[in-house]
């Protein structure tokens, strides 16, 4: 460590012992009122801080990034996500950047369930019925859903957490089949499709998980949805990006696949307005990692990486 602390901007309001360490051995600029930045405001506050502590919500694109004071020595995300920021850029400026893998697997596969079989289940219609007083009678034909019991369990992007959300799927007696570039050591007897027009054609759930770059950006579009199985669910916890909107909608809206259910979308928390008045989606706001256990683990993550970054060794999880 320095003689004098660094100067460490937390962008966003953490965990209560997140922010209790970083104080112990940074400066900390917070922000307790926990509001969002202008590109114009990141990059005035980057001239007082050594480091900088920001969520996906703080975009480091090419042109925040050119302008970003010389002060600044890292970026140490609170996110397994790294899409908000512009990699070559920041490393071309001789920012280092991290993420938080590993530490919100568990927490993010577990809403990966959830939307499966909310969406299965029709949780979200059910739930809104009775809210509104809408209950009247029982019957055999009423909220009928589909069972994903015994069914294919499609991960997009076999990384560490849709390892996970594999697993759990497996406790439901899914098959599990997946697409990544290349097949994965240690995927479980999970089966491995190098295409993804053919992966898709086997996913009675498709579950995402993969980043949002270049190469999955809009992957799911109208034509590749319709090559889901009929009565198909998709499910996103990895990044609105890799959908797109308008199709998404219109093979809802045609009865096409049965549901969705998603936790991250396009331009969140403005999200299309199309979704709002669809009974066959269950939707949460981007709340994957949102546990108290996995909120102190990113935030603990993010320190490591800072305070071996500040000790003069590599972080763990530099990613530029
Ligand atoms: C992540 O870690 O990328 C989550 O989406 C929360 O930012």
């Amino acid at each position: 460590m320095l003689a004098e602390k660094p100067v460490l901007w937390i962008t966003r309001k953490l965990s209560d012992n997140t922010m209790a360490r970083a104080r112990a051995s940074y400066d900390v600029i917070d922000n307790p009122e926990d509001r969002t930045f202008t590109a114009d405001e990141i990059v005035a506050m980057s001239a007082k801080a050594d480091a900088i502590l920001p969520c996906h919500s703080e975009v480091f694109d090419a042109g925040v990034t050119a302008r970003l004071s010389d002060r600044v020595r890292i970026i140490a995300n609170h996110s397994v996500g790294v899409d908000h920021c512009d990699l070559p850029a920041l490393k071309a400026r001789g920012i280092a950047v991290t993420n938080t893998p590993d530490v919100l697997s568990d927490a993010t596969a577990e809403i990966a369930i959830l939307l499966m079989l909310g969406a299965a289940r029709r949780a979200s219609e059910g739930e809104r019925l009775i809210r509104a007083g809408q209950w009247t009678d029982w019957s055999p034909s009423f909220m009928v859903g589909r069972q994903v019991t015994g069914k294919r369990f499609g991960v997009l992007g076999m990384g560490r957490v849709g390892r996970v959300a594999a697993m759990r799927a497996r406790g439901f007696g899914m098959e599990i089949h997946y697409h990544n570039r290349n097949p994965v050591e240690g995927a479980d007897g999970a089966i491995y499709h190098g295409d993804v027009e053919e992966f898709l054609s086997v996913c009675d759930v498709l579950s995402i998980h993969c980043p949002a770059t270049d190469t999955t950006r809009g992957l799911l579009n109208r034509e590749r949805l319709e090559l889901l199985p009929a009565d198909a669910i998709v499910v996103n916890t990895a990044r609105g990006a890799i959908v797109d909107d308008d199709a998404l909608i219109d093979a809802l809206k045609r009865g096409r696949i049965f549901a969705a259910g998603l936790d991250v979308f396009n331009g969140e928390p403005r999200i299309h307005h199309g979704y709002a008045s669809l009974e066959n989606v269950f939707l949460l706001p981007h709340i994957g990692s949102a546990t108290t256990q996995t909120r102190d683990a990113m935030g603990f993550r993010a320190l490591d990486n800072l305070d071996a970054f500040f000790a003069g060794q590599d972080p763990g999880d530099r990613v530029a």
